[in-house]
């Protein structure tokens, strides 16, 4: 509980004639819930809406928290204004899902001059000084593309692969992880030939119009590598428009592994889906649970992934799929 907080408890109270009923509800007191300010990336992919559900469902009222939510619209300033904003409000906490890596040194050392811990989600930043945020929870996006990558070895073998990649926006660790290890399986493979490269931004409409302008020129591939489901499913709308048999004429490679994908590889559309897992809430719940009770959380926690195909995929798992 802040000092503005009280005082402005204080104000009511003395407004109603310091009645005994405070405005929390429920016969609960302010001084009861741990305010959380989350500024969250945007809503560009069902991925996305998946983690702030998660980071809401965890950080709530009934968990006793006050969740102040921020959507940025993918754009690094309104990230910093929000986080301000967040200083300036006197939250307890800080929970940050940064849309690129680089740029958050000095909001972050306000932060840290305020005295409130700063939790980084899902992707990374790029800080000299690792002790301006408290600790890191989210996936290891390099791992996940290097899975996608020996898959392709594993499956393609010395068939000639000609490939289209759509990167995310250009700078989050998702995309640098993804990007990175696709980088590496290019220069190991003389077979593999990139014929198309561009940011189609993690969204549905990007993904697919940039591949029904591929089509239009003529490029030639065999391969879509997309850097998640929404540019993926973009992608299979504009092949199919097009007349072009997604998992037959054309391989599918995606990140994420939402529960529309997982279907997409049990109908021979996809080929793999490399899990990029957004159930973080419960994870920045029990950071702050040990930093209320004094304890010092792990400063990187990687969360748990895996990776499905036709292989490994069945029915009653699509259907168990949370998201
Ligand atoms: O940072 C996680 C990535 O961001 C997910 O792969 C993507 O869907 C999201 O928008």
């Amino acid at each position: 509980m802040k000092k503005w907080m009280l005082l402005c408890l204080a104000c009511a109270l003395l407004l109603a004639g310091c009645g005994a009923r405070d405005d929390a509800g429920e016969g609960k007191n302010y001084a009861d819930y741990v305010v959380v300010g989350f500024s969250q990336v945007g809503a560009e992919s069902d991925w996305r809406k998946t983690n702030t559900r998660s980071m809401q469902e965890a950080l709530s009222e009934e968990n006793g928290y006050r969740l102040i939510f921020d959507d940025s619209q993918q754009k690094q300033e309104r990230q910093i204004t929000a986080i301000r904003n967040f200083i300036q409000q006197e939250v307890d906490y800080i929970v940050l899902a940064p849309n690129t890596e680089m740029g958050w040194t000095t909001v972050l050392a306000e932060a840290k001059a305020a005295g409130i811990p700063v939790i980084i989600v899902d992707r990374r930043i790029d800080v000299a000084d690792n002790e301006l945020f408290t600790c890191w929870v989210g996936s290891d996006f390099r791992k996940e593309g290097n899975t996608a990558v020996t898959w392709m070895e594993q499956h393609f073998g010395d068939r000639p692969l000609k490939i289209v990649h759509l990167q995310g926006n250009i700078g989050p660790t998702a995309q640098i992880g993804r990007t990175g290890a696709l980088n590496a399986g290019l220069a190991a493979h003389d077979n593999w030939e990139l014929v198309f490269r561009a940011p189609g931004d993690y969204t549905q409409a990007k993904g697919q119009e940039l591949v029904e302008q591929l089509i239009r020129d003529g490029v030639e591939f065999n391969v879509i590598y997309a850097e998640n489901d929404n540019m993926a499913y973009g992608a299979i709308n504009a092949l199919k428009a097009a007349g072009i048999r997604p998992g037959e004429d054309v391989a599918i490679i995606s990140f994420d592994a939402n529960r529309a994908a997982l279907q997409m590889i049990l109908d021979g559309e996809i080929s793999l889906d490399v899990e990029c897992n957004p159930l973080q809430g419960p994870r920045v719940q029990a950071v702050i649970e040990q930093l209320e009770a004094g304890k010092t959380p792990q400063k990187f926690t990687f969360v748990e992934e895996t990776f499905f195909d036709a292989d490994t995929l069945t029915p009653e798992i699509v259907e168990s799929r949370e998201y």
